[in-house]
């Protein structure tokens, strides 16, 4: 079948080991289903992947990806939830799981005709989702959800601060913040993602790293080392920094420790989300009319320049590639 994977890593150059081909159809162990891919949507995971970070040597070639909409065999539209729990794992929220995976670490990904997942993990699609919207559910919008709603405690009339406006997560951290009934700040290095951040539905933009007027209830990072210390700075006293990514590094020449502790700030981890959680973000996008925004719409032939377009951070919101 076609396929989009990963050939070999490179920390520098992780566009090198892509490969655009033809790979094997999916094993499909008992209790798992084939979802014939419609469209699916790329995350910075991917080039991660691409960079060998946690994936080994050894489990190459990998189709990458993590997110996808398509038909399951039973000829139903789903949504694939990529969180992959051992099947020795009993408790409810898979992301608690020591031995989870996401489909592309152990798991064949999504940019690929087919891809095989256990039954109970895909989501009904709404009619009112097309598959490139609904593409962009499993990963960036999934951990946007949890981050405010569920790690961050987020409730309507907080103020939140989202860092980094344009990328895939902060975009949906944005259009959730806003539809949740959340006052919204967010930060960009770049004036046109800033008003496009505005146009989304943040109450106020800031330049990265520019003081805000006043301090909020909780940060969302995902820049990590570039974005910090100011999302320290900006919490008010027992405010909530949600971390998920560090895009920029993840060693900050100063972690703002003193100000963690002496404001109790909490600084909290999150991965991902649960099935139940994407299917509550499901509802809600049906509910609400929220819909993702989406950058870009490319053929999944043409991978390598989305990929390209992600590594050099020309993107506001999500790339989606269709089959
Ligand atoms: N833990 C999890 O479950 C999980 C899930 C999804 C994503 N993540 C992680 O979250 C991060 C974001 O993922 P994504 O898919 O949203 O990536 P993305 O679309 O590539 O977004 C990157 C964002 O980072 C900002 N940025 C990058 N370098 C920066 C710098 N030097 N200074 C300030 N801002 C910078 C950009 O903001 P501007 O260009 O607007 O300034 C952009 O918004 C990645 O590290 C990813 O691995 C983790």
């Amino acid at each position: 079948m076609f396929a989009v994977y990963a050939e070999s890593f490179s920390p520098e150059d992780p566009l090198s080991g892509l490969t655009i081909g033809e790979r094997p159809e999916p094993d499909v162990p008992d209790g798992w289903t084939t979802v014939t891919v419609k469209a699916a949507s790329l995350n910075h995971h991917d080039l991660w992947t691409l960079r060998g970070v946690g994936i080994k040597q050894e489990q190459l070639p990998m189709i990458i990806g993590c997110d996808a909409a398509g038909i399951d065999e039973d000829g139903h539209e789903v949504v694939v939830h990529s969180v992959i729990s051992d099947p020795s794992f009993s408790g409810a929220d898979e992301t608690m799981d020591p031995k989870r995976s996401l489909l592309s670490e152990r798991y064949q990904g999504t940019f690929a005709d087919k891809v095989t997942v256990p039954r109970k993990n895909v989501v009904p699609k709404p009619e009112s989702l097309s598959f490139e919207e609904a593409a962009c559910l499993p990963t960036a919008w999934l951990t946007a959800y949890r981050m405010l709603f569920v790690q961050g405690g987020c409730r309507p009339g907080d103020t939140v601060l989202v860092q980094g406006a344009g990328g895939g997560v902060s975009t949906a951290l944005i259009a959730l913040a806003r539809a949740g009934g959340l006052k919204v700040f967010a930060t960009s290095r770049d004036e046109t993602k800033r008003q496009r951040a505005l146009d989304l539905g943040a109450h106020a933009v800031f330049e990265t790293g520019e003081r805000l007027p006043v301090t909020v209830d909780a940060v969302m990072e995902t820049v990590g080392q570039a974005t910090w210390l100011h999302s320290i700075r900006s919490l008010r006293v027992g405010g909530t920094l949600v971390t998920t990514g560090a895009t920029s590094g993840n060693m900050p020449p100063d972690m703002g420790l003193t100000r963690i502790f002496f404001l109790q700030l909490r600084v909290i981890g999150s991965t991902m989300g649960t099935r139940g959680e994407l299917a509550s973000l499901v509802t809600m996008m049906d509910a609400t009319g929220v819909r993702p925004v989406i950058d870009r719409v490319l053929p999944m032939e043409d991978a390598r320049q989305g990929l390209e377009a992600m590594a050099q951070g020309d993107i506001f919101g999500k790339i989606v590639f269709t089959r």
